[in-house]
């Protein structure tokens, strides 16, 4: 809940002013907590008109944003994805531009997906990343072009997105779900507010001088699919159907969903919520649900 992040999060420092590239899942949550933080904070998104938007980007346009919305930026956020040619869109189009900005902090928000198949280990920022599928290949090449940048650049790895409006609870109410056994698969998850909640934090450690270059934003707990679904679906008493096989299941799969299930690892989040002591909001995905079924009431 945005109060939540806001209530444990110190606002930006005086003076900054705060670019989201890319203001949809997460960049909305993150701009509206860095507003409601009292922040100077402008968001875009590609069509100026879309919820959120306080200018328009769109990478695959000539126009860049105007000099009013690019000067004086120090914290800036990319939430937008590498290019079908496996190219940075922002590093693209506004490379100069940045190099032009008076900044103190830049995150972007990649995937723990760099880290490959650990066959169900846990991972962590030292873990050398061993990406499989060439979507991952290109996501740690845009790592790599932002660290080129010799910017205070943080990578910000995560793993499965979920919160209110995009939750196991909606894939339900949908039907888009499939309730698959392999055994000891697990995925990791993060909830949007501890997306939000850690880049405060980690802002306000940079401004003190801490600022390790990669961190995992991930929850407490890997689990399997069919625990979240059965969670979420014993909260709206809905009834599942049986549970398939991964074998029987992953020959209707997509190759985009077959991708997911042929890796397995589990992400740690020792250095944020243990040296850097971030304290997670939801440690896991019943609290974390539980936040999502209480804003679907409320809405
Ligand atoms: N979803 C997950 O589970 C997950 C997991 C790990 C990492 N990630 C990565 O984390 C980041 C944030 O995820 P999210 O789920 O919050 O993303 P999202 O909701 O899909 O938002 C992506 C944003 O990028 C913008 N965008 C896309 N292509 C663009 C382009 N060519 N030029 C300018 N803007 C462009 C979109 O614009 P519009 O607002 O106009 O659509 C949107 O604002 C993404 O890089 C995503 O790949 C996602």
């Amino acid at each position: 809940m945005l109060e939540t992040v806001v209530n444990q999060s110190v606002p930006l420092p005086v003076n900054s002013k705060m670019l989201v590239l890319g203001g949809g899942f997460s960049g909305q949550h993150i701009a509206s907590v860095t507003k409601a933080l009292g922040g100077n904070v402008l968001c875009s998104r590609r069509d100026s008109k879309s919820v959120g938007a306080d200018f328009s980007f769109n990478s695959k346009s000539d126009q860049i944003p105007s000099i009013n919305i690019l000067e004086g930026v120090t914290h800036l956020i990319s939430c937008i994805p590498p290019n079908q040619d496996g190219k940075d869109p922002v590093i693209e189009k506004l490379k100069k531009e940045i190099k032009n900005m008076p900044i103190s902090w830049i995150g972007y928000l990649s995937t723990t997906g760099v880290y490959g198949d650990s066959k169900g280990e846990w991972v962590n920022e030292q873990t050398i990343p061993k990406p499989k599928q060439l979507r991952s290949k290109n996501r740690l090449a845009c790592e790599q072009e932002w660290l080129e940048l010799g910017l205070p650049v943080q990578i910000l790895r995560l793993p499965g997105i979920y919160g209110p409006g995009r939750s196991a609870l909606e894939s339900i109410v949908k039907g888009k779900y499939k309730l698959v056994d392999k055994p000891g698969q697990v995925f990791s998850r993060i909830h949007i507010d501890d997306i939000a909640g850690a880049i405060m934090h980690l802002i306000d450690l940079a401004s003190k001088g801490k600022m390790p270059k990669i961190i995992n934003i991930a929850d407490n707990l890997p689990t399997n699919n069919i625990e979240v679904l059965e969670h979420a679906a014993s909260l709206i008493n809905y009834k599942l159907p049986a549970i398939e096989s991964y074998k029987i299941a992953s020959q209707k799969m997509s190759p985009m969903a077959l991708s997911f299930w042929q890796e397995n690892r589990r992400i740690s989040n020792q250095l944020l919520c243990k040296s850097l002591n971030y304290s997670l909001i939801h440690n896991d995905y019943k609290l974390g649900l539980k936040d999502c079924l209480s804003q679907l009431n409320e809405n």
